[in-house]
C-alpha cells in the first residue's frame, strides 16, 4: 500500500502548491503532473498550501473558492486519494506551531537573500511579515513530513535549499530530528513560459489555464506573442512551437518544425495546432472535473482523511522536537 510506512521501501515525495489563482500549464507540467505520476512508486504526500495564501488573498469567499478549485484540480488530474496523502496546510496546526521553533533558529540574511523577497523589494510590492517568513513556513511544511523528494518547479529550487539549510542547523544544534530532502526539478519542465515568452506565473498574467473554458483558452493561446516574421518566411521554433512540444509526439514535433523551417504557415495555424492539442490532451481531466464539481461533499471529505493521516505524521515530528528542544518537563 502506498502509505505503509513499515515497508519503507517506497520513497516518500512532499509538494504543495498555494491557492492564489487558476492553475496553468507551467504548475502543470512543472509540479503538478508530476505530483501525480509520483504515486505509482513513491509515498505521496501533496498539500494545499492555504496558509501560503494569505499572504496575498483578502477575501474569505475567494480563498474558499481558490482551496476548493486547487482540491478539484488534483483529483480530476488524477490524484489518487488513495495513494496519495492529499490534504490541506491548514488543518496541520502543526505547521504553524513548529514554523515558529525553526524561525528561531534561521538567520535573517538568509531570509533577506531569498529571491522571492528580493524580487518583492525590487518590484516595490507591499511587503507583509508573511512574505519574508514565507521559506520558514515551506521549511517546515516539507520537513515535518521527512520526504525524501520534493518535486517542483525550478523557482522553488531555493526555497527547497533554505529548507535542508534550516534541517540541518536543527540537527546539529538540538540533535537528529529532520531529514534533509533534495529537490527534483525534470530539466525540461523546470520552467515553462508564457504566453509573452517569460517565465508562465499566475502573476504576470501570461498563463494558459488548464480549466479554462474553451472560449477562454483560445483567447489566451491566440494571446501568444509572435515577431514579425511573414507568413511565406520560413521561422524559427519560438513559444508556440516550445508550448505544443509538451504535448505532442515526437512525430508530431518534427512535422511542425518542417512547416516552421518551410516557411508559408503563419503563426496563427500554428496557434490552432497548439489549441487542439491543448483541448484534446486536457479533455478527459476536465470531464472528469465538470463531474467532481458536482460532488463538492466527497471532495471535502478526501482533505479531511487525507489530514488524519498527515496530522499522525505531523505530530510524531511535533513531539520529537518538543522532546529535542526541552519543551517537555
Ligand atoms: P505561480 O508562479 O503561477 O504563482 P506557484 O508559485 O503557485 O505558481 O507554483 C506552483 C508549482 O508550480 C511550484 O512547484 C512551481 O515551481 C511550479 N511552477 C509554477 N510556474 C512554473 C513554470 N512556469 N514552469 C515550471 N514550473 C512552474
Ligand atoms: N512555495 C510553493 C509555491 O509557491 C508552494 C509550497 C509551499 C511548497 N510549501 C511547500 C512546495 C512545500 C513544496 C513543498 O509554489
Amino acid at each position: 500500500m502506498a502509505h505503509d510506512h513499515s515497508s519503507n521501501k517506497m520513497k516518500r515525495i512532499l509538494s504543495g502548491v498555494k491557492p492564489t489563482g487558476k492553475a496553468h500549464i507551467g504548475n502543470y507540467l512543472g509540479a503538478m503532473r508530476n505530483h501525480v505520476n509520483m504515486q505509482q512508486d513513491h509515498e505521496n504526500f501533496i498539500f494545499i498550501a492555504d496558509l501560503h495564501s494569505l499572504t496575498t488573498v483578502r477575501n474569505k469567499a475567494e480563498l474558499q473558492e481558490l482551496i476548493i478549485d486547487l482540491a478539484l484540480d488534483y483529483l480530476a488530474l488524477g490524484l489518487n486519494p488513495e495513494r496519495a496523502v492529499f490534504f490541506r496546510q491548514s488543518d496541520i496546526p502543526e505547521h504553524a506551531e513548529l514554523t515558529w521553533v525553526l524561525s528561531c533558529l534561521t538567520p535573517m540574511p538568509m531570509l533577506e537573500n531569498a529571491h522571492a523577497y528580493k524580487d518583492a523589494v525590487a518590484k516595490g510590492k507591499e511587503i507583509n511579515a508573511g512574505v519574508f517568513t514565507y521559506p520558514v513556513l515551506m521549511a517546515i511544511d516539507i520537513l515535518i513530513y521527512k520526504p525524501d523528494i520534493v518535486p517542483v518547479g525550478k523557482d522553488q529550487k531555493q526555497h527547497v535549499e533554505i529548507a535542508r539549510d534550516l534541517a540541518g542547523k536543527f540537527n546539529r544544534t538540538f540533535g537528529d530530528v529532520f531529514k534533509l530532502p533534495a529537490p527534483y526539478i525534470p530539466e525540461e519542465v523546470a520552467v515553462v513560459i508564457g504566453t509573452d515568452g517569460q517565465k508562465m506565473s499566475k502573476s504576470y498574467g501570461n498563463t494558459i489555464e488548464l480549466f479554462a473554458s474553451d472560449k477562454a483558452l483560445k483567447k489566451q493561446v491566440m494571446g501568444i506573442v509572435t515577431d514579425s516574421t511573414p507568413v511565406e518566411a520560413p521561422k524559427d521554433p519560438d513559444t508556440i512551437y516550445k508550448l505544443y512540444s509538451y504535448f505532442a509526439t515526437e512525430d508530431e514535433k518534427k512535422t511542425l518544425l518542417e512547416r516552421y523551417r518551410a516557411g508559408g504557415m503563419g503563426y496563427g495555424d500554428a496557434k490552432k495546432l497548439l489549441l487542439e492539442k491543448i483541448i484534446e490532451t486536457f479533455k478527459p481531466f476536465r470531464e472528469e472535473r465538470e463531474r467532481l464539481k458536482n460532488d463538492l461533499a466527497y471532495v471535502k471529505d478526501v482533505l479531511k482523511n487525507g489530514a488524519e493521516k498527515a496530522r499522525e505524521v505531523a505530530s510524531a515530528t511535533k513531539a520529537e522536537v518538543w522532546d529535542k528542544t526541552g519543551l517537555t518537563i
